[in-house]
């Protein structure tokens, strides 16, 4: 027997008890003629002692030990006379009588306690130990935690989870696909899914009702703090539903997760806003709506005045920020870099201080006298004592613009609260979107997607107006989940197809299986995916989902641990009837 207890069990109650423990030397420290050690397991630490009094031979085996060694001890638990509140065995600490090395350690690359010095890159490279640290090891429980809870909580409502293939055909979600070739059909590649989406639909077709399932989805993109190549969705589908079915089997599942997960119940039902609402609000479909500062359009009542650079642009918009008009110089000419940074790409800053006085100060004083500002306050909400922040240009980039530095400014004034969850739902999406790439219209969310009838007399004069049942789950400026209701007639889908772009030919030869199945009696369904990586990252309140991921890839797609992506033999090469060509010579 490797132990009786774990590192992170023992307590008051158990003073006088005979242990055995089993685990890893965090922490070894002298002090006299005593040796202290923090043994470390999954569960916890726990205080070792050996008194060189009592058992001098014993305690120089114990001073052998390095950090990171495996050993296992029995000894008598007893009352520490120098107690830590911070953790639960912190009463106590155990008189070791035998001691065991199970194994030796090299000493390790950086420190595996809860503040590391190490780097990300290196805690990547050693990724297996930088999970016995407690923050990411707790992430790991968390995600653990919320897994089974979506399990159980679909198996309640009647879901079923069914696996679908890895090794498939490209799926159209507007990602590159991953491919790999087929040995057995040289020069044939399969694809790895972007998600189930077409399995789910035919699921359907075949019966199934209500799917589900905890899945790897692939997708290869430009990286960010919240996107992986590989990632996990919470793929969810039914059939006889209407929009307003799906949305309150999901909003369930939300508010189950938050209450079993995080503790907190929340009663009322999650608000819900358009696509276009929000984009005009909050300058973005993802708003975190924890707090206001709603963006206000000023185009009209800023324009025919002398100000050139308001009356040359689309759109004029702004923000009020509650009690800045203190700013100074300096606060303000860090926001105005800020809206300039090449990602954001706004030309400058207008700033209005509405100060407490009653007057104005404004960096366009020149052309705008305490009428306009007055009618400007009014519009975007303002008070005395509050700063108004406007900005002007093509209408897309200020809007964007204006939704980041909302979310500046409510993280400059603590608006941004951790703990506090907002969810709500962005619906009403518009079916197309133009891309300027291939100069067509691309499906926004994917080609299955029901399209509004009451909008379809618009397809073919004004393609962008036409909305879509499609909806995403929005949680304090994070996309957490997003589906659609899907078209379920063939004649619908084949007019979808030609919208897209698509002939008849190609749209047969990448989706022929799915228009058959659905001449065999498609019911009508829709569904929903959620980023479960997001999902978790936002519960654990961490920036990265590479925090939530146990072996995550880096920010170029590589998993530094493992050395991938990487060559492979000239043998496998040529089973695989491929040449690799230098990018010089291509
Ligand atoms: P969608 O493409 O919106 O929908 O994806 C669903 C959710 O998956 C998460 N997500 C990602 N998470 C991490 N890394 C990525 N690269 C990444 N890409 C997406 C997001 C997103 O909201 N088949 C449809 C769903 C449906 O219609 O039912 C789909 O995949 O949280």
């Amino acid at each position: 027997m490797y132990r009786t207890h774990t590192c992170g069990e023992l307590n008051i109650k158990d003073i006088n008890k005979e242990v055995e423990l089993s685990g890893w030397v965090q922490k070894i420290r002298k002090l006299g003629g005593m040796t202290f050690i923090d043994l470390r397991d999954r569960y916890g630490i726990t205080q070792l002692v050996f008194d060189e009094n009592q058992n001098a031979e014993l305690c120089q085996k114990a001073d052998k030990l390095g950090r990171e060694f495996v050993i296992k001890i029995k000894g008598k638990i007893i009352e520490r006379s120098n107690k830590n509140p911070n953790i639960p065995t912190g009463d106590i600490e155990i008189i070791v009588s035998e001691l065991t090395v199970l194994n030796n350690s090299e000493i390790p690359p950086f420190t595996i306690e809860d503040e590391t010095d190490g780097g990300d890159e290196l805690r990547m490279k050693f990724r297996y130990l930088d999970l016995r640290r407690n923050p990411v090891k707790e992430n790991l429980l968390l995600r653990h935690k919320i897994v089974k809870e979506v399990r159980n909580y679909l198996d309640s409502q009647n879901f079923i989870e069914v696996e679908t293939p890895v090794l498939i055909k490209s799926t159209p979600e507007g990602a590159r696909d991953f491919v790999v070739p087929s040995r057995m059909n040289s020069g044939e590649f399969y694809a790895l899914p972007q998600s189930p989406q077409v399995f789910k639909q035919l699921l359907m077709i075949s019966g199934f009702d209500r799917y589900y399932q905890i899945v790897k989805c692939f997708r290869d993109e430009d990286l960010r703090a919240d996107r992986q190549p590989e990632f996990t969705q919470i793929d969810c589908e039914m059939s006889f539903v209407e929009q307003e079915d799906i949305l309150s089997t999901f909003e369930g599942l939300i508010k189950d997760l938050l209450k079993k997960t995080k503790a907190i119940d929340v009663k009322d039902a999650f608000p819900k806003i358009s696509y276009d609402e929000a984009m005009s609000s909050y300058g973005n479909d993802k708003p975190d709506i924890r707090f206001g500062m709603k963006i206000k359009e000023l185009t009209t009542i800023v324009q025919n005045k002398d100000f050139q650079v308001f009356n040359k642009v689309r759109y004029v918009g702004g923000i009020c920020a509650k009690g800045c008009a203190s700013y100074s110089r300096k606060q303000l000419d860090a926001l105005t870099k800020f809206v300039q940074k090449p990602q954001i790409g706004a030309k400058g800053l207008v700033y209005v201080k509405f100060n407490e006085d009653g007057s104005f100060k404004s960096s366009v004083d020149k052309f705008y006298n305490t009428e306009d500002f007055e009618k400007w306050a009014e519009l975007l909400g303002a008070d005395r004592g509050d700063l108004l922040l406007i900005l002007a240009g093509d209408k897309n980039i200020t809007l964007n613009a204006l939704a980041e530095l909302r979310l500046e400014m409510g993280t400059r004034l603590n608006l941004r609260k951790p703990g506090v969850f907002a969810p709500l739902w962005v619906v009403d999406f518009p079916l197309l979107e133009w891309n300027e790439e291939s100069q067509r219209f691309h499906a926004k969310h994917h080609p299955f997607t029901m399209p509004k009838t009451e909008d379809m007399h618009l397809i073919e004069k004004e393609p962008a107006k036409v909305r879509a049942n499609a909806y995403d789950l929005v949680i304090n400026g994070v996309e957490i989940g997003g589906g659609s209701l899907r078209i379920y007639n063939t004649g619908l889908q084949k007019e979808m197809f030609k919208h897209l772009g698509f002939t008849e030919e190609e749209a047969n030869k990448q989706f022929g299986f799915l228009m058959n199945a659905f001449k065999y009696g498609a019911p009508p369904h829709g569904g929903i995916a959620f980023g479960l990586d997001r999902l978790v990252s936002l519960f654990a309140g961490v920036e990265s989902i590479r925090d939530v991921i146990a072996f995550p890839k880096n920010n170029s797609g590589r998993d530094v641990m493992i050395d991938s992506p990487s060559a492979i033999s000239e043998i496998q090469l040529k089973e695989l009837m491929l040449k690799v060509v230098d990018k010089e010579n291509n």
